[in-house]
């Protein structure tokens, strides 16, 4: 591959986000990580931004940032997410905003400004959704919302671009045990999510594909079904 791609990924601090970005960088790629924590990944085509995403004008400081490494992004993984499970009766307003803000307005803020940034018939913006987009689950109200908006605004977002001649993947997995879980509902069975190791084999083949390819919507999940 090219040497002077440079890939951005959001919430490279912990769990998938790590994973992709060390892998493109064993791939080659210049790998741009924004979290709130920072990233402990020590490559030298590694570029560490702390950002919350949530925050507009933070995301308008990461792009100048970005501008002085690079002007294009190959591809952008829209992956940063929150996730909290509760009972809607016990779920508070604030934490219903919470997960709206960040999975939804922050994956907006991250696409509104990389206007700068496209190449035509060439970047490939990879959203890292959840089969919650497609179902909704009991005490994961305020993330099935969020990741439901997320879905609508990305095929918008495609149809916006398409003269462009980006392509949009987005994926669309059932659990996973990463990080994420550790503080929710322990009695959840963990070897019935699929391993860190599963998403990357589905990853790998997305950001492989031919550049005229494109994943509207791609759902995979352990074979023993959804978490119940
Ligand atoms: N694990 C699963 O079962 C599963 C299944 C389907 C979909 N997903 C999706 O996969 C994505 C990654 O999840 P994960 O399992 O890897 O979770 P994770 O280990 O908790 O990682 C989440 C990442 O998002 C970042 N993040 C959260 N809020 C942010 C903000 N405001 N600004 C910048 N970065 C922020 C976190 O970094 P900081 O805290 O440092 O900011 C962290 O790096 C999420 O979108 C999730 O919904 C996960």
């Amino acid at each position: 591959m090219d040497e002077n791609q440079f890939a951005l990924i959001t919430g490279t601090s912990s769990g998938l986000g790590y994973e992709m970005a060390q892998y493109l960088l064993e791939e080659g790629y210049n790998v741009i990580g924004v979290s709130r924590r920072g990233t402990s990944l020590d490559h030298p085509n590694f570029i560490d931004i702390l950002c919350d995403i949530k925050e507009e004008a933070a995301v308008e400081e990461m792009y100048e940032l970005i501008a002085g490494h690079t002007d294009s992004l190959s591809l952008i993984v829209l992956n940063a997410g929150i996730f909290e499970m509760s009972p809607i009766v016990e779920t508070s307003t604030k934490e219903f905003s919470d997960h709206l803000a960040t999975n939804v307005t922050g994956s907006f803020h991250i696409l509104k400004h990389a206007s700068d940034f496209l190449i035509e018939d060439l970047t490939h913006v990879v959203v890292i959704s959840s089969i919650a987009a497609k179902k909704g689950l009991a005490n994961i109200s305020a993330y099935s919302a969020s990741k439901f908006a997320l879905n609508g605004m990305i095929e918008s977002v495609r149809e916006e671009w398409e003269h462009l001649g980006i392509r949009f993947s987005t994926l669309m997995p059932g659990a996973i045990y990463t990080p994420l879980w550790d503080e929710e509902n322990e009695d959840l069975p963990r070897d019935e999510m699929l391993s860190m190791g599963d998403f990357m084999h589905v990853f790998q083949m997305i950001v492989t594909s031919p550049v005229y390819m494109q994943f509207p919507e791609i759902t995979f999940l352990h074979k023993k079904g959804l978490l119940k």
